[in-house]
């Protein structure tokens, strides 16, 4: 079955949304725009950009592939992004629209309109112009999710300069690592951010990444920039460190936005990867700007004028660079940013600030959807969530359960929900539905995005065809593409263009259903092979996450001396629903998940929605046989583990190779990466 190195995929699902007819008739996406990119893939995207962005200079040629796998797109026109984030949009009358609704974590919140931003913007740029910051410098950006980690992305990019955003909570040797790779000038942080309901401070890693090594080892940095917002005590260098608002407060008002040729560098993004050095991914000008405006549009049906856009990500990942920053602004979007975590200080969060500002559009990651499912749709449920239209999905496999319960309970029933494929590498979305134009399949991230080219192939690189799996690959160059790794030429070519000559290989595992449509099966690194079988880690999760107790499902391969490998499943249990308001059952009307987090040294603390330690044993008995019915014997899983949490990294991926070490019985690898590095020693106690 398997011998030809095909994915072998078994799970059916067989429900279908199609539009509603109210949601076609006002839809911005149509389907012949699949037709007109068909006919002329670079044409078709030289007429979005065109339709989408100014251009200072027009561009004559689309793309240039005669160095592959080194593409230009629109090599010759010149554009300015901060301008076609900002200032065209005031020029266009809508300077009064707000663009960002900020919500800090402690409550306190404020407003940006397009004239507010954009001239917090040029004083910015004026400010980094004054320190010495010029075109093709780096500046490195460590911030919170306040509206000054907008403000700096667009002031860098404004001046041709070139941003590398470090997520907040990479620590000090991260930090000075990615500052080091890109010989970064300048660094943007504040005092500290909100975090769980206390200041978390971001200043403190800063000063000591830049003294790792002493002073046999100086750092490229000549200023940092300290935005003041946790009011925490720091210390201070003289004469290197300054005050975001002094300097903001003395800069000058105007800033003339210089057009800047296409492919000029416009971030630098670091993604980790499962082993060695992070690549620096580079992201570039006018394909990058085209290809997030384009999907932002189609993908999210924007109506700028009445929609209020919110994606839940941070800005130190990419989809906070593309559906955030860049995609929304281009688009003249009205969006809500909010700093602070979804259970602060209550597991309501979410939901309050949906009803406060009247969201439409919510993109959010599959890891949220399924905590908010084990916590129960009691909380979702006390808010007004009636103004969300469309809902979106990224980062993981969104189970086939999860994507219903996320449409049934968050959308009412009605809203499209949008898987969306694509990575940091890629820029902008690659695989998606279109709403109001797509029949959605819960579970598939289903077509291509009019524009992309992708494929599934076996090891040999033949198409696998319909109703097979294999490996995912974009055939195709595409304006948001990466330019290549910082630094690294080599290694770009060697990780993405070595295994099939010409294609980009995202690593990711895929199958194509009946219909053509893509099902994302996870890292190809976690695929299981099971008596020859190769099985997808994301199938069977998604077969655990359909039966009522589970929430949350990971799945690993582990040695197995009969079958080479064995399925090992560690499950999340779901909160009773209840009748009344308590979720747990317990009658104190709250729930004991962190509870269990904290002591979760028993098998019954340790499932952590109350299910008694007699049950555990029944309960995994029963999944290995739901699964069974479900998938096939193969992939019955050997063991089922009821735990309180998984490991996950901070973007909220679960980390399986951990979950491995554990199933073979092997002291545990490097945990650095995860968002709770006690997370391994809760679960080892619960699997015993
Ligand atoms: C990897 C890329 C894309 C922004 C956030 C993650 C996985 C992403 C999906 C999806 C299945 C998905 C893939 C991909 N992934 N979206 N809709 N369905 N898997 O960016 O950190 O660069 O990770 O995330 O495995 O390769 P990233």
């Amino acid at each position: 079955m398997a011998a030809d190195g095909n994915i072998d995929n078994l799970l059916h699902e067989t429900r279908r949304f199609a539009p509603s007819e109210q949601f076609q008739a006002n839809a911005v996406a149509h389907a012949d725009l699949y037709d007109s990119a068909a006919k002329d893939l670079p044409a078709f995207w030289g007429d979005q950009s065109r339709e989408l962005l100014h251009w200072h200079t027009p561009f004559t040629t689309t793309l240039n592939w005669s160095n592959p796998p080194f593409a230009q797109w629109f090599e010759d026109g010149e554009l300015n992004v901060a301008y076609n984030c900002l200032d065209r949009h005031v020029e266009a009358g809508n300077g009064d629209r707000i663009a960002l609704n900020w919500e800090g974590e402690p409550g306190d919140s404020a407003t940006y309109t397009y004239a507010q931003l954009t001239q917090e913007v040029k004083k910015a740029a004026n400010v980094l112009l004054g320190l010495g910051v010029s075109r093709g410098d780096r500046v490195a950006i460590y911030l919170p999710m306040i509206p000054e980690a907008v403000i700096s992305m667009l002031a860098v990019a404004r001046i041709g300069a070139v941003h590398s955003v470090v997520f907040g909570g990479f620590s000090s040797e991260s930090l000075r690592a990615r500052i080091d790779d890109a010989a970064a000038k300048l660094v943007i942080t504040a005092d500290g951010g909100w975090r769980k309901g206390k200041v978390s401070a971001l200043k403190p890693a800063v000063d000591a990444s830049l003294t790792i090594g002493g002073e046999e080892n100086p750092s490229t940095v000549e200023h940092v920039l300290v935005v003041r917002r946790g009011e925490n005590d720091i210390d201070w260098a003289e004469g290197r460190d300054l005050w975001w608002h002094e300097q903001m407060a003395a800069a000058d008002t105007e800033h003339e936005a210089q057009p800047f040729p296409a492919e000029t560098p416009l971030f630098i993004l670091y993604t980790s990867g499962t082993t060695g050095k992070p690549k620096g991914i580079l992201h570039t000008s006018g394909g990058y700007l085209t290809q997030v405006a384009f999907t932002h549009k189609n993908i999210f049906d924007l109506h700028p004028e009445t929609d209020v856009y919110w994606s839940t990500a941070d800005v130190g990942w990419i989809t906070g660079h593309s559906y955030v920053v860049y995609g929304p602004l281009a688009n003249g979007a009205t969006q809500v940013i909010y700093e602070g975590t979804p259970d602060s200080p209550h597991t309501g969060r979410w939901w309050e600030i949906i009803q406060k500002y009247g969201v439409s559009i919510l993109y959010a990651a599959p890891t949220a959807i399924r905590t908010f499912m084990k916590l129960g749709r009691h909380i979702p449920d006390q808010y007004d969530l009636t103004s969300l239209r469309v809902l979106g999905s990224v980062g993981e496999p969104i189970n086939p359960e999860a994507w219903v319960w996320y449409r049934d309970v968050i959308g009412g029933g009605t809203t499209p929900v949008v898987d969306t494929w694509w990575q940091t590498e890629t820029g902008a979305i690659m695989v998606s539905a279109l709403p109001g134009v797509t029949t959605l399949k819960p579970g598939s991230a289903q077509v291509p995005v009019p524009g992309i080219h992708i494929e599934v192939l076996d090891d040999r690189g033949t198409p696998v065809g319909k109703n097979s799996g294999g490996l995912l690959v974009v055939a195709e160059p595409w304006p948001s593409m990466l330019r290549g790794i910082w630094g690294d030429p080599d290694r770009f070519v060697e990780t993405y263009w070595n295994t099939f000559a010409g294609k980009y290989f995202a690593g990711d595992g895929a199958r194509l259903d009946r219909d053509g449509d893509i099902w994302l099966l996870g890292r190809v690194d976690d695929v299981m092979n099971v008596s020859g079988h190769r099985l997808s880690t994301a199938e069977i999760e998604s077969s655990l996450v359909s039966h009522p107790r589970v929430a949350e499902a990971a799945v690993v391969g582990a040695s197995d001396e009969t079958t080479g490998q064995a399925v090992v499943a560690f499950v999340i249990v779901r909160s009773v629903e209840p009748d009344d308001d308590d979720a747990d059952g317990d009658g104190d009307g709250q729930d004991d998940s962190h509870a269990a987090r904290d002591n979760g040294t028993e098998a019954s603390a340790a499932s952590g929605s109350g299910t008694p330690p007699e049950d555990v044993d029944a309960l995994a008995q029963e999944l290995r046989a739901h699964v069974a019915t479900q998938i096939g014997a193969i992939a019955r899983p050997r063991q089922v583990f009821i735990v309180a949490e998984l490991p996950k990294t901070r973007s909220g991926k679960i980390m399986r190779r951990l979950l491995r070490d554990l199933a073979e019985g092997r002291e545990i690898g490097d945990t650095t990466t995860l968002a709770d590095t006690q997370v391994m020693t809760v679960i080892s106690a619960s699997v015993g």
